[in-house]
Order: structure tokens, then C-alpha cells, then sequence
């Protein structure tokens, strides 16, 4: 029957909730903190952190950057809300399974988490949405979901799981409105958010350009190697999903590729043509935007769970 294949839960949550004080066992909130952005949970009060090697059916995270626990704490004025993060999450192209990838989100939904919010860091492609921004996903395109990669293959986990889960509604209204009041409680410049949809891709290479040009072509605004896995389990489990991309880097589409047979003419006529100076992504530029970011990052999920608590 489904029982052999739903996961387990009981020694992952004895063992989150063995180390925490009763008040913090039921998060309301989950956060996902991407590449250098886990700065966002210096504002938890009575924080507990929970390393990812304590917890039975969590890995480790082996990117750098990214940090391999839980941390559990309160956000928000008075009493405030208790919260969940992960400090660093998993990726497909670091070898882990789907199903542990999204294992996490599966975990937060048992403890109590109703929103889910999911922060990562992501190439531009759009033109209008330069380095620096925050883009508030209203929809994406996924690949790998389209063509038997898709993190919910395989048998129902739940009685409680849709077999055939939407996905127009995948993107929270009410978060992402929260989030625009949320930045105009912060007083940020309209320049500071964006609206875009976010093209998901395996990596771990970044796009050739004409993979980024077919992502552009197709309708995405930003791209990135992370984030659906969670989305996906995040509304297969009944969690109001939103997601903050933070632009640090664009990527590089020529719209014309140098002819090197026009060059080498030249070069025949004696004319010598320099080689080319080929812009690329760094792991480093993404972590340098995400340190300069995160404080306004921080500053909205803060402001989001203000207003959510005012509702
Ligand atoms: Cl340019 N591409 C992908 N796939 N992921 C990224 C990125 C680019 N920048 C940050 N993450």
C-alpha cells in the first residue's frame, strides 16, 4: 500500500522537538534561506539551532555559502510568531535525491508551518530587472518538471496529497501582497521589487547564452538551480507558498555572436583581432549581492509576518 512509501516522521520530529522549548515545537512560519542570504534569521528571538547532521533524514548542504541547520526562534512584535528556517537547503545537482530535497518542507508542514516563505539567488534576465533587485515570483517554468524530473514523481505519499496538484494558484496572493505592503512599511524604492517568473534549471552549470535566450524567449524573468522541489512539496502540503528571488548577476545574451571566420579574414589581411574578453557568472558575485541584500531581505520578512499577524 502507500504506507511503505510515505516518509517517516517520527524520529525526524522527536528530534527537532527534543531539543526545543514547548513554545517553539509548532512554527507557523518556514523560511528557506538561499546562497548567503541565512542572515535573515539574525532577527529570531530565543533562537535554537538545530545542526542538519542531528536530524534523522536531513543531509548536509555542500555548497558554499550555505549553512547546514534549522533554526528555530520568534519573529515579530509582542509576543511574535515561532518560526522555522533552514540555513541552507539541497539541490538536485549536489547528488540528493528529490525526495530529499523536499524532505525538509514535508517536515515543516508536520510541525505546523502554514507559510512557507523561499529565498533565493538568481540571474536576471530581463533587462528591466537589473543586479540588486527582489523579485516577487508570480509563476515559473520548470523544465525539468515538464520532461520526468518532476520532485513529485512516483507513488502518492499522502491520502491527504492531490494525485494531480495545481499549479495556477502556486504562488501565494495574499503573501505577495503582503510583501508590497511590506515594502512600502519599509519605505523601499519601487526599484527595490520586481514581479517576474523564474525559469527552474538543473545546474550545476549556469545557461550557455542561447540557453538563456531560449529561457527569456519563453517568458522568464530570472533563473535559478533551486526553489521548485520546495514549492512544489510546499503546496502538495497545503502551505501558502511565496518566493523572493534576489537578483545577483544578469546573464550574459549577446544578440550576435562574433563571426571568427569574418576575424580571421581580417587577420589574413594583416590585421591581428584581439581575442575576446568573455563575460561570466561567479559562485562569489552571488554571494557579494546576497551579503549586500540581505538586511532588506530581512527587513521584509519581518514587515511580512507584522502584517500577517495583524490580519
Ligand atoms: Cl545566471 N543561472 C542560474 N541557473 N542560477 C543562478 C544564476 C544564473 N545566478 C545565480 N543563480
Amino acid at each position: 500500500g502507500n504506507d511503505d512509501i510515505s516518509p517517516n516522521y517520527v524520529p525526524t520530529i522527536a528530534a527537532i522537538h527534543a531539543g526545543l522549548p514547548k513554545d517553539l515545537q509548532n512554527p507557523q512560519l518556514g523560511i528557506i534561506c538561499g546562497s548567503g542570504l541565512s542572515g535573515l534569521v539574525e532577527d529570531l528571538r530565543d533562537t535554537v539551532i538545530i545542526p542538519y547532521g542531528t536530524i534523522p533524514g536531513f543531509s548536509n548542504s555542500t555548497v558554499p555559502g550555505h549553512k547546514s541547520a534549522l533554526a528555530f526562534g520568534r519573529l515579530g512584535s509582542g509576543n511574535g510568531v515561532p518560526v522555522v528556517a533552514m540555513l541552507g537547503r539541497f539541490h538536485p545537482y549536489e547528488g540528493h535525491s528529490m525526495s530529499s530535497v523536499v524532505f525538509p518542507v514535508r517536515v515543516m508542514a508536520q510541525l505546523g508551518v502554514k507559510d512557507l516563505i523561499i529565498t533565493n539567488a538568481a540571474g536576471s534576465l530581463n533587462p528591466s530587472i537589473p543586479v540588486g533587485t527582489i523579485v516577487i515570483i508570480h509563476d515559473h517554468i520548470a523544465l525539468p518538471n515538464l520532461t520526468g524530473m518532476n520532485p513529485l514523481l512516483g507513488p502518492q505519499r499522502s491520502p491527504n496529497h492531490l494525485r494531480f496538484l495545481p499549479l495556477s494558484d502556486a504562488y501565494s496572493f495574499e503573501l505577495r501582497r503582503l510583501a508590497f505592503l511590506a515594502a512600502n512599511k519599509l519605505n523601499l524604492d519601487d526599484s527595490a521589487l520586481a514581479e517576474g517568473t523564474y525559469a527552474w534549471v538543473s545546474g550545476p552549470t549556469y545557461e550557455t547564452p542561447a540557453e538563456g535566450r531560449f529561457l527569456r524567449n519563453a517568458g522568464a524573468d530570472v533563473v535559478g538551480m533551486s526553489t521548485i522541489p520546495e514549492v512544489l512539496a510546499g503546496r502538495e502540503e497545503g502551505l501558502n507558498v511565496m518566493v523572493m528571488s534576489l537578483v545577483t548577476n544578469f546573464v550574459v545574451i549577446p544578440d550576435q555572436y562574433r563571426s571568427i571566420r569574418a576575424e580571421v579574414k581580417a587577420e589574413l589581411a594583416g590585421q591581428r583581432v584581439e581575442a575576446p574578453e568573455v563575460e561570466v557568472v561567479s559562485h562569489a558575485d552571488v554571494l557579494t549581492i546576497g551579503k549586500e541584500k540581505a538586511e532588506v531581505m530581512k527587513g521584509l520578512v519581518g514587515q511580512i509576518v507584522e502584517l500577517r499577524q495583524l490580519n
